[in-house]
């Protein structure tokens, strides 16, 4: 199993690298880990190593950069072929208003993080893994949007419009990708147990710890599911959002606590 996972060094990230080691184990698992926070990638690739002999390479980037990410591809590529499974999970959040003019760089900072970081993770890969989905073997690239990409939260705008055009971004590659035989997978997840959900200060229903969420996750990666939303009772609550017309959702959602704020520098 070859696994290329961003955001690695906390949270979801981390988790699924372990959950990839953990359930592949013994059968040779190789998992490039890419995040800002080297030291982090380095901790994480030194226990997976000494708890589940997993072969990892750490590849500290920021997934703004195209090039680095290129850069990235091409070395795990050159030494590993072509990856099974690419995880495009690097995100961030941040409380946002439109009326405040110091919030436009987090609106360009989200953004470019969750939609385009999306992009520039997977272009590297595509052709290789349709030349190798070609040749048999299994050919995956999964996307973690998030359930507040189903309406606009308010407080949440740039996060919010971020993880929608996700959404929408991956369901335009999986109908492309159908013509090469690659999979893919939209996981929007509900609340989970991670560094980002620990500064919110408001009730998060059904908040489920990470290392289940990541077993989770892998199985429906596994089950080759289109669109997921875990946990499974949150599925219901999107469901039941996208149904509920404008004026109902305003008056629901209008006195809706708001994320906190954090610096994105
Ligand atoms: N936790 C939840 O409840 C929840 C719910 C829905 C969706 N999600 C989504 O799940 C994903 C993981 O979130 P999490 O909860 O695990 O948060 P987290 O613990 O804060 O982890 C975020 C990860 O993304 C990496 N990252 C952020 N900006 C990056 C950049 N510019 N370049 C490279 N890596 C970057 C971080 O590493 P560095 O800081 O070291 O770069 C970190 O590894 C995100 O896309 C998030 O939106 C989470």
């Amino acid at each position: 199993m070859k696994v290329f996972i961003t955001g690695a060094s906390s949270g979801i990230g981390e988790a699924l690298a372990h959950e990839y080691a953990k359930r592949y184990q013994g059968e040779g698992v190789i998992i490039g880990l890419v995040a800002r926070r080297a030291s982090h990638l380095q901790a994480l690739k030194d226990t997976l190593e000494r708890q589940y002999s997993a072969q990892c390479v750490i590849y500290p980037l920021d997934v703004r950069d195209a090039v680095a990410l290129t850069q990235a591809a091409s070395h795990f590529i050159t030494q590993f072929g072509a990856p099974n499974v690419v995880i495009a999970n690097a995100g961030v959040s941040s409380g946002t208003l439109t009326e405040n003019v110091e919030d436009a760089a987090a609106f360009k900072a989200v953004m470019d993080i969750n939609v385009l970081g999306l992009v520039y993770s997977f272009q590297p890969f595509i052709h290789v893994m349709r030349e190798a989905s070609g040749a048999g073997q299994p050919a995956q690239l999964v996307g973690i949007a998030s359930m507040a990409g189903v309406r606009g939260l308010p407080g949440a705008g740039a996060y919010s419009a971020s993880k929608a055009a996700a959404i929408a971004y991956l369901e335009s590659l999986r109908v492309e990708m159908l013509h090469y035989g690659i999979t893919v997978t939209t996981i929007a997840p509900g609340y989970i147990r991670t560094p980002m959900t620990a500064i919110n200060r408001y009730r998060m229903p059904f908040i489920m710890a990470a290392n289940i969420a990541a077993a989770k996750f892998v199985n429906a990666i596994e089950a080759k599911r289109r669109f997921v939303v875990i946990p499974w009772q949150m599925g219901w609550v999107a469901r039941l959002m996208r149904l509920i017309p404008p004026v109902l959702w305003d008056f629901l959602a209008r006195n809706a606590p708001h994320k906190p704020r954090i610096n994105l520098d």
